[in-house]
């Protein structure tokens, strides 16, 4: 299946073991009530396979993403916009769940993909974040917590004041 390379290739691309992205796609399953089979993971995660796109500034991000959606072969499925909605753990980030064709020898297999667009503010923060919530297994105490979804707030600032300088910049 078209899947089923394009999870090899992103195993091949992506440094995280095997088992792992096995441990994920069943928990991920099991929280769904739904029996943890490779044939299942195809049809009920969305997320399986994605790609990250990391820019300057967060008007990049909207302009990146009006390119995407005007490609004729790719399909806007879902588009979810924690910038201006950040999740309450302080995350943001711009997500599109788009479906492409895979063009095979002899049929066209579409394949769903998300796309997660930020800026490296929001990259740098994400990435401590996941680390953190890896180390605590899920459960960050409180205060740590808290404390995150403060610099989430300094990233937020320092992308709108980084945004204002470019813009000067090229204002001359
Ligand atoms: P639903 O699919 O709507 O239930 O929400 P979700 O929580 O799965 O979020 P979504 O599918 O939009 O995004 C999932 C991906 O976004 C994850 O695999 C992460 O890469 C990223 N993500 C979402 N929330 C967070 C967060 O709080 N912190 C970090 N570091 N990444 C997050
Ligand atoms: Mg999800």
């Amino acid at each position: 299946k078209a899947v089923h390379y394009l999870v090899m290739l992103l195993l091949a691309v992506i440094p995280i073991p095997v088992m792992e992205i096995y441990k994920l796609v069943s928990s991920k399953l099991k929280r769904k009530e739904i029996e943890p089979t490779w044939e299942n993971a195809v049809k009920y995660i969305d997320d399986i396979a994605g790609i990250r796109i990391i820019c300057s500034f967060t008007t990049d991000i909207y302009r990146i993403a009006t390119v995407i959606e005007a490609q004729k072969h790719i399909k806007v499925l879902k588009v979810k916009d924690y910038i201006n909605n950040p999740k309450s753990t302080g995350y943001r980030s711009y997500h599109m769940l788009v479906e492409v064709p895979v063009y095979l020898s002899a049929r066209v297999e579409n394949v769903i993909v998300e796309i997660q667009i930020r800026t490296i503010a929001m990259d740098f923060w994400a990435s401590l974040e996941h680390k953190m919530r890896y180390k605590y297994k899920s459960e960050i105490p409180k205060a740590l917590s808290d404390e995150l979804n403060d610099c989430a707030e300094v990233v937020s600032l320092l992308d709108e004041r980084m945004m204002h300088l470019n813009t000067q910049i090229e204002e001359g």
